[in-house]
Parts: structure tokens; sequence; C-alpha cells
């Protein structure tokens, strides 16, 4: 009973969320969170007001004004022979291109504060950004990062159901963000586990790989979930070209009205609460 209390309050607190989003135009949850951050030591390191280090400068501007504008994927280089700077950058697809921009800014002046090398990827919850002093290939090979955070997560109690449902449910999202032309290499979604339990799971690849290629990608980190994650209540696997990552709480936002239908029930209850909410608080400005 009281689980099952706790699970009506989730659903409505997300339902009203989504609704503040759709009302207010505001992301639900943007925290900075420095996921991770890898500084490729070869080659040399570059001097800071060098050809090299002006153009990465360049192209990292360049990144964090044009990726909220290219649907949350931009590349692009800079600088010609010796001095070339090639980078690239992708934003979380349930991020509004505000919290992109945030992000791709605030993740590009860390990268340059902390990388002194001529190749570098850093990871933060809503976006990467990568740079080189060569061309990316379009599959640089898999490599695998895990956050910290990781390690923070809880075991979880019921091992055998949780790893069966776990493998299917990031399967089938893998396959969407795969393979479904109307996702742009990015899907999320949930799926009930026990009677009160949900994995939420979030899969993407930047986008200039092929649909093939992100398959294979999601599919190997889907193999290192067992490394890190899988007896884990949540977790998160990184790679240059795609990332995967799951808890037992909503933590993506929802797709936007037109994108989903919500369910009746709930959108009714969140009015109703909303409306509470608006009655106790008559100052209240709505800015729609
Ligand atoms: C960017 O950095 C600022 C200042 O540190 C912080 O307030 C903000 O939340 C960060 N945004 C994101 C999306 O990480
Ligand atoms: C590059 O810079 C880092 C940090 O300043 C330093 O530890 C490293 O030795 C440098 N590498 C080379 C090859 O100079
Ligand atoms: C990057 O942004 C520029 C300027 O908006 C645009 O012309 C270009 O097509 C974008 N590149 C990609 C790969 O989206
Ligand atoms: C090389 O790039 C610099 C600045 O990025 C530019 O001023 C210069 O004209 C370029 N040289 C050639 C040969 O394109
Ligand atoms: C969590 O599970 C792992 C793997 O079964 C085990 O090694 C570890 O000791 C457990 N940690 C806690 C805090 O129970």
């Amino acid at each position: 009973m009281r689980s099952h209390m706790r699970k009506i309050d989730k659903d409505a607190l997300s339902a009203i969320n989504f609704l503040m989003v759709s009302l207010f135009v505001i992301s639900t949850s943007v925290r900075a969170e420095p996921n991770f951050i890898s500084c490729d030591v070869i080659p040399a390191n570059y001097t800071q007001n060098s050809p090299f280090g002006n153009n990465l400068k360049r192209l990292l501007e360049s990144l964090w004004s044009n990726t909220p504008l290219s649907q949350g994927f931009n590349s692009t280089v800079f600088g010609n022979n010796t001095d070339q700077v090639y980078g690239q950058a992708l934003c979380r697809g349930d991020v509004t291109p505000e919290v992109c921009l945030d992000c791709v800014q605030n993740a590009s002046q860390e990268i340059m504060t902390v990388c002194p090398t001529q190749n570098a990827i850093i990871w933060h919850e809503f976006c990467q950004v990568r740079y080189s002093y060569r061309p990316f290939y379009s599959w640089d090979g898999y490599t695998r990062m895990y956050p910290d955070s990781n390690k923070d997560e809880k075991n979880i109690s019921d091992s055998v159901g949780f790893v069966v449902a776990l493998k299917d449910f990031m399967n089938k999202l893998s396959d969407q963000a795969a393979f479904n032309p109307s996702n742009l290499m990015f899907a999320t979604g949930k799926t009930k586990i026990s009677t009160n339990e949900m994995i939420y799971g979030l899969v993407q690849c930047t986008k200039d790989i092929s649909r093939r290629d992100c398959r294979v990608c999601l599919n190997s980190e889907f193999g290192d979930l067992d490394g890190c994650c899988e007896y884990r209540q949540g977790g998160t696997v990184l790679s240059r070209n795609c990332n995967m990552k799951f808890q037992l709480y909503p933590f993506y936002n929802e797709p936007t009205v037109n994108g989903k239908k919500i369910e009746f029930k709930i959108a009714t209850l969140s009015m109703l609460l909303l409306v509470a909410i608006l009655e106790e608080n008559k100052k209240t400005i709505l800015f729609v």
C-alpha cells in the first residue's frame, strides 16, 4: 500500500514537472555534473597562444553556438595545414537548446582548462565535447569509460529478475535508437520490473556514424554494463560514439506534448494539483 502511494506520488510529480516544462519552458533537472574527462597524452601538448591553441578556442566557440541550432549535434574544423583542430559536440536528445548551449559552453571551458593536449573528450550530464588534431573516423574504435558516479549506486535486491529485465529493456531501447527512423540516434523509455518498480533508460549515438555502427557501439556498451552496473540500481557507460544510462527513477525529460500522449488520469491529477498549488500561492503568475 505504501509503495503504491509512492508510485502515484512519483507519477504525479513527474507529470507536474512535465507540465511545468511545457508551461514555463524550463528544463527539469539542470545540475552541473561533470562526468568524465579524458586528455590523450599523444602527441605533445599544445601551447596557449599557438595557432593550434587559437584555432581550438575558435572551434569551441563555434560548437557552443551551433550545436543548439543543429538538433544537438555539430562538428567542424578550424585552421589549416599543421594547426588544424577538428571538433564535435553532442547534446543529450532530451534537453532544450538553452541547456544544450549551457552544457557545451561549460564542458568546453573545462576541457580547455584541464587538458593541455591535442586530443581530448569530455562528458557532462547533458552533453559531450571532443576535439582532436586529426579528423574523427566514422568509427574510431570503441572505448568504454565508467563515471565514478556508478560506484555510488546501491545494489539491487532481486538480482535474477532484474538483470534479465534490464538486459531485455536496454536491448530494445538500443534497437529503437539505431533503427527507428523517427529517433535521431536517441531513445529513452521505461519498463515495469515489479509491481512497484520501473527501470528508466537512455541510449544515444553521435550522428556522424551509421545506424549500423550505432547499434554495434550500443551493443558493446550493453556488454560493459555487466562490468560496472548490472547488480546496481543505476549505471552509465560512456564512449566516444555512444552512451547508455539507466536508473530506477525518472532522470530524463519526457518528449514534448506533440511527441507523446500522457495518461489522462495522471494529466488530470496533476492539473488538479497544479491548480491547488496555484490557489495556495495566488501571487504566482503564469507566463505562457
Ligand atoms: C554551467 O556552469 C554554471 C556555473 O558553474 C552552472 O551554474 C550551470 O548549472 C552549469 N550548467 C550545466 C548545464 O552544467
Ligand atoms: C602535458 O601537460 C601535462 C600537464 O601540464 C604534463 O603533466 C605532461 O607532462 C605534458 N606532456 C608533455 C609531453 O609535455
Ligand atoms: C554545424 O552548424 C553550422 C552552422 O549552423 C551548420 O551550417 C552545419 O551544417 C552544422 N553541422 C552539422 C554536422 O550539423
Ligand atoms: C590559415 O588559417 C589562418 C587563420 O585560421 C588564416 O589567416 C590563413 O590565411 C590560412 N592560410 C591559408 C593558406 O589558408
Ligand atoms: C554489491 O554487489 C556486489 C556484486 O554482487 C558485491 O560484490 C558487493 O559486495 C555488494 N555491495 C554491497 C554494499 O552490498
